[in-house]
């Protein structure tokens, strides 16, 4: 008997899948082969519009293989031969590990079921606390940033930024294939955006969603409709800073992922909130700015920016797809 089965893989993906993704799509699936635990992607749910190098799917499923060894750690579980992909095989598998008795309780162990994505406006940090998450993200390779000029610039570009990505029509059309704007769209509580987590109040989210509803509607319309959904600049500028999460240019986006999770648990940890703001550096000209606003070495990417601060009220967690669909 192994010291892994089905039930116990069950309870480690029901706090793996906690990780997060970009649009909450939820790539990563799970497979037992004996004490070998592989972590698949679902092809389906890659964004080719959106994210058409795959690089945030990639890093979600760095994620998801991150907060599968934290699920572990909780049962005294670890991995042992590790293996990791820079892209899926043929069967889709990107990281796989034998699981064996050992190791220690992972730091963020505790964190894993509070982090959640915050989208509106933030609550200022006290500078020491910004200072003890500065040290605690530089040797995970993010830098916090708090520079209040490269602050003004990124509220200055991010809609810019966001509505150039959109108005390509089959990004729009991506985009609101993941928006859950009613409570009875039948994936609400299941996968994607829905208006809870994109902080929208009920009224916003009524005439949103009847507005989508209202036949076809011009790519123009739904765009100006998506930058509304998605206008960041004032909570961008109610940020206490930035998270700049970087990487090595010849390091894999899932180990990438893996760090980036505890970029974000780390942040979870001190009692703040992130929101990655992906058009950022999606955008080539953009990144290019960014990286040169950082003083970035040749050697490093800029892979995300995140806006930080302190959010108002308690974040509920987002729907993630029950584990039983995520395993195999
Ligand atoms: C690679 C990646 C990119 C993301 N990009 C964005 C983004 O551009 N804008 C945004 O609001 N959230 C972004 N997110 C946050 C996800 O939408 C969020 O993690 C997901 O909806 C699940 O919600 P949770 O973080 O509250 O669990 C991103 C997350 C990841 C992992």
């Amino acid at each position: 008997m192994g010291v892994l089965d089905r039930d116990l893989l069950l309870a480690v993906v029901k706090e793996a899948r906690r990780a997060p993704s970009a649009r909450n799509q939820q790539p990563a699936r799970w497979r037992l082969r004996d004490d070998v635990v592989e972590l698949l992607e679902d092809p389906a749910r890659r964004l080719p519009a959106c994210d058409p190098s795959g690089r945030d799917h990639r890093l979600a499923l760095g994620a998801a293989w991150e907060g599968t060894r934290i699920a572990l750690s909780t049962r005294g579980l670890r991995f042992d031969d590790e293996v990791l992909a820079a892209v899926p095989d043929e069967e889709g598998v990107v990281a796989c590990g034998r699981v064996v008795d050992g190791g220690m309780r992972d730091l963020f162990a505790d964190v894993v079921m509070q982090r959640a994505t915050w989208r509106g406006p933030l609550l200022p940090v006290p500078s020491h606390v910004l200072g003890d998450v500065a040290a605690d993200l530089e040797p995970l390779g993010a830098v916090l940033v708090q520079n209040p000029a490269i602050i003004e610039e990124a509220a200055r570009v991010v809609d810019d930024a966001t509505a150039t990505h959109l108005l390509r029509p089959s990004a729009i059309e991506e985009l609101v294939t993941w928006l859950r704007l009613s409570r009875d769209h039948p994936s609400w509580d299941r996968d994607g955006l829905n208006a809870e987590m994109l902080n929208l109040s009920p009224f916003a989210a009524r005439l949103q969603s009847l507005a989508l509803r209202r036949g076809p509607l011009s790519q123009l319309h739904r765009a100006r409709l998506a930058h509304h959904v998605v206008g960041e600049a004032a909570q961008v500028r109610s940020a206490s800073g930035l998270i700049a999460v970087l990487a090595p240019v010849d390091e894999i986006e899932i180990v990438t992922g893996a760090r980036l999770y505890r970029v974000w648990l780390t942040v979870t940890s001190a009692g703040l909130h992130a929101c990655p703001m992906s058009a950022l550096t999606a955008d080539e000209s953009v990144c290019a700015a960014f990286r040169g606003a950082l003083g970035l070495p040749s050697s490093w990417r800029l892979v995300h920016l995140w806006r930080l601060g302190r959010a108002p009220r308690a974040v509920p967690l987002s729907p993630r797809l029950p584990a039983e669909e995520l395993v195999s």
